[in-house]
């Protein structure tokens, strides 16, 4: 498939598929279609048998400045509500893949939002972080709320979505946003390496795994707890993990198949 506003590279590396969200003049703000074109994209590498991990990324200067201020500018509510952009965002939180969102420059508004929808972020010592809406008379409207007040907790996230700070990778590093700060020249390198690290483990459990972390976010402790438990029985019907415990026993690297 043709893509205008993103590159993907399915085999970037072996069992690793890249995206990058590629308008470097508007920082990559994400207008709407380069949303439905990262969701199509997604979708087509979380069938793809051969990709075990996906990066999301941008350039050196910006992840994305954000949701495309100047396609929303003359908007309506009611435009807003018949476009339905948010069920793109849903579809892209329901990637069964794991996804690292690859942070240099700017991840501001919805480009903090998207970083946040991916499951972890490594990001360059350049990257800056924030929730500015509040600066253009808007809020959050992604998932920055809840997703941030998740990860940061209260008074960050609080600071963030109604001052419009910005945080500096150290900062989002000791607040818990990101997995882990390296170098500029160094950020990409870093996510294909935690990458690699996930394409390692078998295929059945990550996604399983994956799928019971998030359900964190959205249930109660009990409730979590039993479809996590539900999770950890489905990894026994798989063939990965009777390779993974006898490779265990035998003492010697596993083979997982995502059998
Ligand atoms: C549209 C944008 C943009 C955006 C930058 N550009 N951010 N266009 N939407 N979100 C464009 C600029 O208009 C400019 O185009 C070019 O990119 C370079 O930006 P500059 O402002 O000249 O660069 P700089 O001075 O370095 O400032 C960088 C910046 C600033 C601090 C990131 O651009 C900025 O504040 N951007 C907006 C950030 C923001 O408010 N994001 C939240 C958006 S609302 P021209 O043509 O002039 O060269 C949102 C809601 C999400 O995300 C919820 C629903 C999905």
């Amino acid at each position: 498939m043709n893509y205008e506003f993103i590159l993907v590279e399915s085999e970037y590396q072996p069992h690793i598929a890249i995206i990058r969200l590629n308008r470097p003049k508007e920082l990559n703000a994400l207008n709407l279609q380069l949303m439905l074109e990262l969701k199509a994209a997604l979708a087509s590498l979380d069938e793809d048998d051969n990709v075990r991990c996906i990066i999301i990324t941008g350039n050196q200067q910006a992840f994305a400045a954000g949701a495309d201020i100047k396609q929303m500018e003359s908007k309506t509510a009611i435009d807003l509500l018949k476009i339905d952009q948010f069920e793109t965002w849903d579809q892209i939180r329901k990637t069964k893949k794991p996804i690292i969102a690859a942070v240099s420059g700017f991840a501001l508004g919805g480009g903090c939002e998207l970083a946040m929808t991916c499951d972890m972020i490594v990001a360059s010592e350049t990257a800056k972080f924030g929730q500015p809406e509040i600066k253009i008379g808007i809020m959050p409207g992604a998932g920055g709320t809840q997703r941030l007040t998740r990860a940061v907790g209260k008074a960050l996230a609080m600071e963030m979505v109604l001052t419009g700070k910005f945080i500096s990778a150290e900062e989002a590093m000791k607040a818990g946003l990101v997995n882990r700060v390296v170098a500029e020249e160094l950020y990409l390198d870093e996510a294909v390496k935690l990458a690699k690290e996930v394409t390692q483990m078998s295929p059945i459990s990550i996604r399983l795994a994956k799928e019971s972390v998030l359900k964190a976010f959205d249930s109660g402790l009990q409730e979590g707890l039993y479809f996590e438990r539900k999770n950890f029985y489905m990894c026994f019907a798989s063939e990965d993990q009777k390779e993974g415990m006898q490779a265990f026993v035998e003492k010697r690297k596993p083979k997982f198949e995502g059998k």
